[in-house]
This record gives C-alpha cells, sequence and structure tokens, in this order.
C-alpha cells in the first residue's frame, strides 16, 4: 500500500521524489495481469487509438439514443434499434378534420408537436397505447427532411438504396411510410420512431394497440387563409414566410402572436427531452442495437470516412456498399425474430454512469487549466489545482502495483504507470468477460466501444499524471509548468473533441428565465442557409426568447 501512498503525496502534497519509495514493489505481479488476455503493448500510454477506431461514435451515439440535444447535434443516424412503448402511454395526432387516420399516419410524443399540423380547423386526436407497441427506432435527426443523411437510415432499411430526397424534401414520405408499414405488418411492428424538433412515430395502424381517448375540436394555431397566410404553408408553416422572418428568434412579431408561440412551444417541449433520462416514455432494447459505426460489419464505411474521421457531422451511413446497404433489412429481421434475448446488461445505465463520471470532471479540468475562465495567484497554483484534481479522478484505479522508477526526474519511461492505466481502462468492463456467452453480437460490438472509450480517456489522464509526476513538484521549473500546462490544454481539448459528448454544448452564458438554449433544428434554417452547408456545419447553441415577443 506504501508506493501508492507515497505517490498519491507526491502529487497532492509537493513531496520531492525520493529514495524512500519502497521500490521493492515493483517486481510484484498484478493480480489482473491476465484476465484480458492482451499483451503489454495494448497498455502503451502513447498510442492513441487508430485514425479508422470508432469506438467512441458508437459510444456517444449508444449514449445519446432517445435525447433530443445530441441528436439535433450529430443529425446523421448511424443506428437501428427494437424500441417499445408500454400500454397506458398518451400520443397525438393533429389534423383538419375530424376522421380517425386509416391509413399510415405520423403522430407525436407532445401536443405541441401536433398542433403545427392543425391549421386553422384544428382537431387533435389523442390516442393511448392498449398494449406495448413495437417499435424501431432510427437515431439522429431522422424526420429532418433533406438529402444529406439524416434519413440514410430509414432509406437505406427500406429500399437497400438512398431515396431521391432533393428538390421538395416532403415528397417522398407518403410513399416511405406506406413501404415501412407493409414490411412492418409482416414483422409485427408497429410504427417507426424518428425525431426533428421533437419525437415522433410514422404509426402504421390506428386500430391496432391504440385507442382513441379524444378527438377534440381546438382553436387553431393557424390564421384561415387570405388571413396572413397561405393554405399553402400546410405541413411547413415556415417555407412560405419571407426569408428574414424564417428564424424563430428574427422573426419580427406577426399578426398572429401564437404563429411564432407554436413555433417556440415545439422546440420548447423537445427540448423537454434533451437530456437523460430523454423521451422516457419510449424503451430501447440495447441487445439489438445496430450501428453502421461497426467497422467489422460495415468496412466500406472506413474508406467513405476517410479525411473525414473527426468531421463527424458529414459521416453517412447511406454511402456503405450495394451489398452492406441490402443486407441491413435481413439483419434486422434477424433481430426481431430472435426476440429480445440479450444478456439483461443494462448498457443504458452503463453508458450513463461512464458520462457521469467523466463529463464534469473533464469540463471542470478544461476550467482550471483555461486562464480565461479561471484565476489563481500564478501558473504554479494552477498547476497544483490541475494535479490534485487529476489525482482525484484516478485515485480508484492507483494499484500499489504501479511504482515510479528512481530516476523519476529525468526519465521519461512511463511504463511503470501502466497498472494504473490498465485498472482505470478495464474497470467498468473487465467482468464481462464471464458473460461472453449470453452477449449478442451486437451486445459484443457495445462491450468493445466501451472498452475502446474507456482505454482512451484513461490513457490521456494518466498520461498527463505521470507528465506531473515526472515533473518533480513543480517549484523551480517556470518554464516547463508553462509548457505543460498547454500540453495538458491541448490534450484534454483533444480527449473531449474525440469523445464528442454533446453535454458540453451549452449556451455561455447560460440564458435568462425567459429564454431557451436553442441548437439550430431543422427546418428553421430554410431560405437563411444554402441546404448543403447547413446539413454540413456543427451547430452552436444560442438563446432565443420563449415568451413573447419572441423578435426582441
Ligand atoms: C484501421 O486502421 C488500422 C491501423 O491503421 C489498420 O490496421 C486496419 O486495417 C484498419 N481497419 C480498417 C477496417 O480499415
Ligand atoms: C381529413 O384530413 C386528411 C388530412 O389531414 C385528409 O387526408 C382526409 O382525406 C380528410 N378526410 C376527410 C373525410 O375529409
Ligand atoms: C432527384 O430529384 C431532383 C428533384 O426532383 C431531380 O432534379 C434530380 O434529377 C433527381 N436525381 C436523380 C439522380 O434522380
Ligand atoms: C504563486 O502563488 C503562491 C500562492 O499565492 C505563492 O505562495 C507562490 O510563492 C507564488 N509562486 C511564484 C513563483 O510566484
Ligand atoms: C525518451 O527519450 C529519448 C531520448 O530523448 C527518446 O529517444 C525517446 O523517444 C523518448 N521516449 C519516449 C517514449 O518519449
Amino acid at each position: 500500500m506504501r508506493a501508492a501512498v507515497s505517490l498519491l503525496l507526491l502529487t497532492l502534497g509537493g513531496f520531492v521524489i525520493s529514495a524512500q519509495l519502497p521500490f521493492e514493489l515493483s517486481k510484484q505481479k498484478p493480480a489482473f495481469a491476465e484476465l484480458d488476455g492482451l499483451g503489454s503493448e495494448k497498455w502503451d500510454l502513447h498510442t492513441p487509438p487508430p485514425l479508422n477506431s470508432t469506438s467512441h461514435f458508437i459510444f456517444d451515439s449508444a449514449h445519446s439514443l432517445l435525447l433530443r440535444w445530441p441528436n439535433t447535434r450529430w443529425r446523421n443516424g448511424h443506428i437501428i434499434i427494437p424500441a417499445t412503448i408500454p400500454p397506458g402511454t398518451l400520443l397525438y395526432h393533429g389534423r383538419t378534420n375530424s376522421s380517425i387516420p386509416s391509413t399510415p399516419e405520423w403522430i407525436a410524443t407532445d401536443p405541441e408537436h401536433s398542433y403545427l399540423f392543425c391549421l386553422w380547423d384544428c382537431w387533435l386526436l389523442t390516442l393511448v397505447t392498449t398494449r406495448e407497441l413495437k417499435l424501431l427506432y432510427f437515431d439522429g435527426s431522422s424526420a429532418a427532411k433533406g438529402a444529406f443523411g439524416s434519413m440514410d437510415t430509414q432509406d437505406v432499411f427500406a429500399t437497400g438504396q438512398l431515396r431521391n430526397r432533393s428538390g421538395t424534401p416532403w415528397a417522398s414520405e407518403r410513399g416511405a411510410i406506406l413501404e415501412l408499414c407493409n414490411w412492418a405488418n409482416t414483422f409485427g411492428i408497429d410504427g417507426f420512431l424518428r425525431m426533428e424538433m421533437d419525437f415522433e412515430i410514422m404509426l402504421c395502424s390506428f386500430t391496432q394497440g391504440v385507442e382513441t381517448v379524444s378527438m377534440l375540436n381546438i382553436v387553431g394555431g393557424v390564421p384561415p387563409p387570405g388571413q396572413g397566410f397561405s393554405a399553402s404553408t400546410r405541413h411547413s408553416p415556415y417555407v412560405d414566410l419571407d426569408p428574414s422572418e424564417r428564424h424563430p428568434s428574427r422573426r419580427p412579431l406577426p399578426p398572429y402572436d401564437a404563429w411564432v408561440g407554436i413555433d417556440v412551444e415545439v422546440i420548447n417541449s423537445g427540448s423537454w427531452h434533451n437530456h437523460v433520462p430523454g423521451e422516457s416514455r419510449i424503451k430501447i432494447d440495447y441487445s439489438g442495437l445496430v450501428t453502421f459505426y461497426d467497422i467489422t460489419q460495415y468496412p466500406s464505411l472506413v474508406e467513405v470516412r476517410r479525411g473525414f474521421e473527426t468531421e463527424r457531422i458529414r459521416h453517412r451511413m447511406g454511402l456503405a456498399t450495394k451489398e452492406e446497404r441490402e443486407g441491413v433489412k435481413k439483419r434486422i429481421e434477424g433481430i426481431l425474430k430472435r426476440n429480445g434475448k440479450g444478456s439483461g446488461v443494462d448498457w443504458r445505465t452503463l453508458l450513463n454512469v461512464l458520462v457521469e463520471r467523466f463529463a464534469g470532471r473533464l469540463e471542470l479540468m478544461d476550467y482550471i487549466l483555461d486562464p480565461e475562465q479561471s484565476h489563481f495567484d500564478n501558473e504554479t497554483v494552477r498547476l497544483d489545482r490541475a494535479k490534485a484534481q487529476l489525482t482525484v479522478m484516478l485515485t480508484p484505479y492507483f494499484v500499489v502495483d504501479a511504482v515510479p522508477p528512481e530516476n523519476l526526474l529525468i526519465s521519461n519511461d512511463s511504463t511503470w504507470a501502466n497498472p494504473i492505466f490498465r485498472q482505470c481502462a478495464t474497470t467498468h468492463t473487465a467482468h464481462f468477460s464471464a458473460f461472453a456467452d449470453v452477449f449478442t453480437p451486437e451486445e459484443q460490438t457495445q462491450l468493445a466501444a466501451v472498452q475502446g472509450t474507456t482505454r482512451e480517456i484513461c490513457r490521456v489522464l494518466v498520461n498527463m499524471w505521470v507528465d506531473a509526476a515526472g515533473l518533480g513538484i513543480g517549484r523551480g521549473f517556470a518554464e516547463k509548468e508553462a509548457d505543460l500546462l498547454r500540453e495538458w490544454r491541448h490534450h484534454l481539448s483533444s480527449l473531449r473533441k474525440w469523445l464528442g459528448w454533446s453535454v458540453w454544448v451549452k449556451c455561455r452564458p447560460s440564458c435568462g428565465m425567459e429564454e431557451i438554449c436553442y441548437l439550430p433544428t431543422w427546418p428553421y434554417f430554410l431560405g437563411q442557409v444554402p441546404q448543403d452547408v447547413w446539413w454540413n456545419t456543427e451547430p452552436e447553441p444560442y438563446c432565443i426568447r420563449r415568451i413573447a415577443p419572441y423578435n426582441v
């Protein structure tokens, strides 16, 4: 125990390394050495993940399922996964007459979303699920109608190829829902979950698994024809407006106040599902998670992403080879026939545990290292605070087997810290070696992604911590300190960019009580920015008003 304790003191208390450390411990073999069956090279602190690694994408997109914020940021979905809605759940549909749909239609989880489709003679249908509804969920902004990747997974799933979605973005929607529901009928699927400003479901039947609670004639949100807006604004209240008026935050107050209110309110109700737990009325089955970031199943996409590996906003699965695209439906059918037979491991919670563990601390570390955010007496103090914070993060992994060499101050050999690295990187997954037989192939992929992601987080943190130890304690090393702080900021920001977690995307300063933090969302950009530019630009959040007047 003494070695580890001394190390702690080394970083926390500012002790100079001395020969008093009990180096005889260094011969002790780590008890878990052979557990993962990987050679020691795996634990080289200087080997970053290969550029074609997708662990971080799989990790983040799996964690982001049912969360609106990250799926608004990373619009092009890469996941298809079975989902369910429990009995007793209310769902909504807005239309212009009181007939119950006899063909597939779109329904919403929040009435604010349905209200967009109500027009002046507004009929709001409220449904309740009478049994568990079975859905397929396409992640990303999969209801954002455009030709740049957000609808790839559903189109490839339905037809094996991309639909031509240029021109009128709504044109192929009716055909697409009929095609999907045709398939769904033969597989016991009730509908398809997608997301745009809020979550929506393409519901195949209004008589199976759902009952009508009410069909209410409510006051419409859109003025009748000839009184401000033309009838052609149906289904897209935005497209007929003057381009300068299209942005919710920049639109002048129109004659009908409610008109702007309904736009903001759908964003507002969507925002209730921004972060964990997200759209909690839907449940997903992680044992059937198909991700197109899986490079063993979809290797052609490695080539498609080449040169764009770090530009996640441009990734799209629709560019996979014909063979890969055409296999998607079969694969999903196989998973549905398997009928939810997974290990029972709660992947959603595991991913949350890891994001909770590191997101806030990495953000705090960034604050400590950044002179524009935090103020300390001098850079020596800043470095001390940073070292202390690193030590806090790694404390559960300071195994006694990690013993620094006597010549630590001049050595650049960091292999002595490998046991800490390994403990940090495997602590959340090592026990799953006993689950190998019960994991589905899709769970194996998730396991590898969790391993690859935690490995990189731990590699960067342990490297930084070893640097600090190697520096001695910092007194009288002013130049080295400044270098180190610069390097750490670089390592930390690279790590956070690599992870791509959207919990870090925030309005700064945070919004006032009358405002809401808004991440540019389809279709509110229409007319302002060329489509291809919009789809390929990572959105930045800003505050918009959520009470009238909306345009000041
Ligand atoms: C990914 O990159 C590694 C190292 O550069 C390479 O060995 C491997 O073959 C690549 N994998 C794919 C699927 O391209
Ligand atoms: C009711 O409105 C829907 C569209 O909102 C339309 O497709 C349908 O034909 C209408 N039904 C009747 C009976 O008017
Ligand atoms: C896709 O549709 C647009 C607009 O309807 C049309 O101009 C274009 O030629 C189509 N592209 C293909 C490849 O069919
Ligand atoms: C940095 O600030 C601390 C705390 O105020 C002080 O004790 C120390 O002497 C300062 N170091 C230098 C190099 O100025
Ligand atoms: C350690 O330092 C030596 C000599 O400066 C250098 O050749 C070697 O590449 C360094 N090793 C690492 C892992 O940085």
